[in-house]
């Protein structure tokens, strides 16, 4: 491909991207503290990204039980919707176009990042492997990395339940200024818990054969895609995925493998 190829047009639903690169989403924990709230260094880090043709933001938790590493912004509480009217707002302003990404660690979590330091939730009572790490607070912006508490399994109507919590995080992205949604369906997470026969040994409907265990994503893209519309609405798949762990998740394994695992990072 011709390198002027990157700086043509391109469309994408209802708009046209300037050009072709795309910042995708990188979890930065900036949000302030307390209540996980977007804020002005954010708005300043996405505002100076907005060469991109098109822009996801870092992964947002849908919901308090969602988040499973400190100072991760939501976007379930007005202050939060506020807070990320700012981040629009400076994107816009410079011409860019932002969706955000919807998040919900499912049992990527601990119990000091659980409202009541409850038991985070997930489809079945299985821990995620001892690979896996969570990032909790250890004091004023100090943290360390953390091995994620046994998950509860949610009931069936919970399940649907936190169908509707994607709605109406898509419906508080929309009143921030969002020109549309990713939901976060790879990696791990919850969507991920679901569609993996590993982490997902259900007996209901959304258990069992994989048309079951793709039960959840279906009802989330089609509550979502009634809110967003469908042209305005992406879906972030892993397909092969079986755990949260560097060396799946990040391409450089040769570099990785030879370093020392204090210095590994974990991507969300
Ligand atoms: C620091 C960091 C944070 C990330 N946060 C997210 C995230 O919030 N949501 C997501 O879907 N992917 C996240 N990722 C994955 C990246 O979007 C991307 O898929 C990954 O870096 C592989 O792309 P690359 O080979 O171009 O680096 C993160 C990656 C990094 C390095």
């Amino acid at each position: 491909m011709k390198a002027s190829k990157f700086f043509q047009n391109l469309s994408l639903g209802p708009y046209v991207l300037q050009n072709r690169i795309v910042l995708p989403p990188l979890t930065r924990s900036r949000s302030t503290q307390p209540g996980n709230i977007p804020n002005e260094l954010m708005a300043t880090y996405y505002q100076q990204r907005t060469g991109a043709g098109f822009m996801v933001t870092e992964g947002t938790q849908i919901e308090p039980r969602g988040q499973g590493y400190a100072w991760t912004p939501g976007i379930y509480s007005p202050e939060q919707i506020t807070g990320w009217r700012k981040v629009t707002e400076a994107v816009h302003a410079k011409g860019g176009i932002i969706f955000a990404q919807l998040w919900h660690v499912g049992r990527v979590s601990h119990t000091s990042l659980q409202p009541n330091h409850a038991a985070p939730v997930a489809p079945s009572a299985i821990a995620a492997d001892s690979n896996v790490k969570v990032f909790i607070e250890t004091g004023p912006n100090a943290g360390t990395l953390a091995d994620p508490s046994m998950p509860r399994a949610l009931s069936n109507a919970e399940v649907k339940e936190l169908v509707q919590l994607y709605a109406q995080a898509a419906r508080n992205a929309l009143a921030a200024g969002f020109d549309g949604v990713e939901i976060h369906c790879a990696n791990g997470y919850l969507v991920n818990q679901f569609i993996s026969a590993h982490s997902n040994h259900r007996e209901d409907e959304y258990g069992g054969s994989l048309n079951n265990r793709l039960r959840f994503l279906r009802e989330v893209v089609q509550a979502v895609a009634e809110v967003v519309g469908a042209d305005r609405l992406g879906v972030r798949f892993a397909p092969l995925f079986e755990s949260t762990e560097p060396y799946r998740v990040c391409r450089r394994v040769n570099i990785l493998r030879d370093y020392p695992d204090d210095k590994i990072k974990i991507y969300p």
